[in-house]
């Protein structure tokens, strides 16, 4: 493993960067001012078929080239992904549209609203986001101009040049243009479009440090750029585009809020949501087992266990002092179980559970809580922010479940938020994290 290591002579031989197979280089950009040398080199590792791992501002990707077949299906073996689960293609910008999508006039219908003129989509005029005539162009337009770049990832009928590997088969695919100063760099560096996933192992929790992206993917992966935490933690949103509505598919970074407030102002009906407040609350268990998946899967990637640590997550959900009662009695049954308990808590909650911490440390020094704990059995905390303050909590929340991971936890217990605005997202992550297991409390 080389960290750090100069990369900056653009027309190097890639085996510079070790094997083809994957030598797992870490290279420390400036998040704000990536190196252009840096940039190239990975643009051109990108063109050659190569995966490169990058950050971007919801959470770390792995990339390839998203108009080669061979390349994309490195990134699913690589994450030990399932085919049938599409990939997000990365553009640097809305222009780029036209080259991944199809006018689709045949399969999808829809009125065409008033002007949404004064988007702030910058170059294109009427008509030219797509490569023919498209009933929803006014609504991309809008929806484009107002979330890109950024965590808003549309999904679209597709052109024939993304090959069916990117969209496991479906006839549509999905796009955004990231906003991160790296993910642009490099999008702009290998000029072509990137297919993306996030850069962790499949089903597990998501990569949001260059660190996390080596843990799971390191040896898999020809260059990771590390340019730091990723800001937002939390993926993007993923909405289809049909006819003249919005649906949503998975919950994310950009809140269904604020793409509601975007819809009106165009004159357009508001975001289709699955009924309940979390898209992955697959009706509400008392136990372990996992309840069958209650939609049929719209976006193919929303499995019901997902982002999952390797410790068991419990969730649980209920108004907060209920939550906070069944997560203390459950940790308590873990501990005296032997097992160690990770507690993913909020900064209030945290000082609510400090007895169970202070009570138990690992080692058997300090006074074993009531009820009796078995031996080795301790509790670990991690602090995920202000309760109110759910961009904190949201950055955090993957680190957080990796770390406990890391320092040994069998069971992590965490209970509901909020469900408005960034914390919708932040729920559904929890309750697939969980596999289904939530604990509805009170
Ligand atoms: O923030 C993000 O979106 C990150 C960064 C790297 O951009 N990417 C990401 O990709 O989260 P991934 O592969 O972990 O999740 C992509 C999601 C999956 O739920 C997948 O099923 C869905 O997007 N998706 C992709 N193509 C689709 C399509 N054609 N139709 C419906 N859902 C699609
Ligand atoms: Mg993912």
């Amino acid at each position: 493993m080389t960290r750090g290591r100069s990369v900056s002579d653009p027309d190097a031989p890639p085996t510079e960067l070790g094997p083809a197979t994957g030598a797992g280089v870490v290279v420390c950009v400036d998040p704000e001012l990536p190196d252009a040398g840096v940039l190239a080199r990975a643009g051109q590792l990108i063109r050659q078929g190569r995966l490169v791992a990058f950050p971007t501002e919801t959470v770390y990707g792995l990339g390839a080239n998203a108009l080669d077949d061979a390349a994309v299906r490195r990134v699913f073996a690589a994450k030990g992904r399932a085919a049938s689960d599409p990939l997000i293609v990365h553009l640097a910008a809305a222009e780029a549209l036209r080259e991944v999508t199809a006018g689709s006039r045949h399969t999808q219908g829809g009125a065409r609203r008033s002007s949404s003129a004064g988007t702030g989509l910058d170059s294109p005029g009427r008509g030219t986001i797509f490569p023919g005539d498209v009933p929803f162009e006014e609504l991309v337009r809008l929806l484009a101009g107002h979330f890109w770049p950024g965590p808003l990832t549309l999904v679209l009928p597709k052109s024939d040049r993304i090959p069916d590997s990117v969209t496991a088969g479906l006839p549509t695919v999905a796009v955004r243009v990231p906003r991160h100063p790296v993910a642009q760099g490099l999008l702009r560096a290998a000029g072509v479009p990137i297919a993306a996933p996030s850069a962790n192992t499949f089903t597990r929790t998501s990569a949001t440090a260059a660190a996390h992206v080596l843990e799971d993917l390191g040896g898999r992966v020809d260059l990771i750029l590390d340019g730091g935490p990723a800001p937002i933690g939390i993926e993007s949103t993923v909405v289809q585009v049909q006819g003249d509505s919005v649906r949503l598919l998975r919950p994310g970074a950009v809140s269904v809020e604020a793409i509601d407030r975007v819809l009106a102002q165009g004159g357009w009906p508001a975001v289709v949501a699955p009924q309940g407040a979390s898209m992955g609350r697959a009706g509400e268990a008392t136990g372990a087992a996992p309840p069958s998946p209650p939609l049929p899967l719209a976006s193919p990637g929303m499995l019901e266990k997902h982002y999952a640590p390797r410790a068991r997550l419990l969730f649980f959900s209920g108004p907060p002092e209920a939550a906070r009662a069944a997560m203390r009695r459950a940790a308590g049954e873990a501990l005296a179980a032997g097992q160690r308990v990770g507690l993913l808590l909020c900064q209030e909650d945290a000082a609510l559970f400090h007895d169970l911490a202070g009570g138990v440390a690992r080692g058997g020094s300090a006074e074993p809580a009531a009820g009796g704990v078995a031996d080795g059995a301790d509790v670990i905390m991690e602090d995920l922010g202000p309760c109110a303050d759910l961009a904190v909590v949201g950055q955090r929340l993957f680190d957080a479940m990796r770390r406990l991971d890391a320092r040994g936890a069998d069971t992590i217990c965490a209970r509901s938020l909020p469900t408005t605005g960034l914390g919708l997202a932040i729920d559904d992550r929890l309750t697939r994290a969980a596999g289904g297991r939530v604990v509805r409390a009170g």
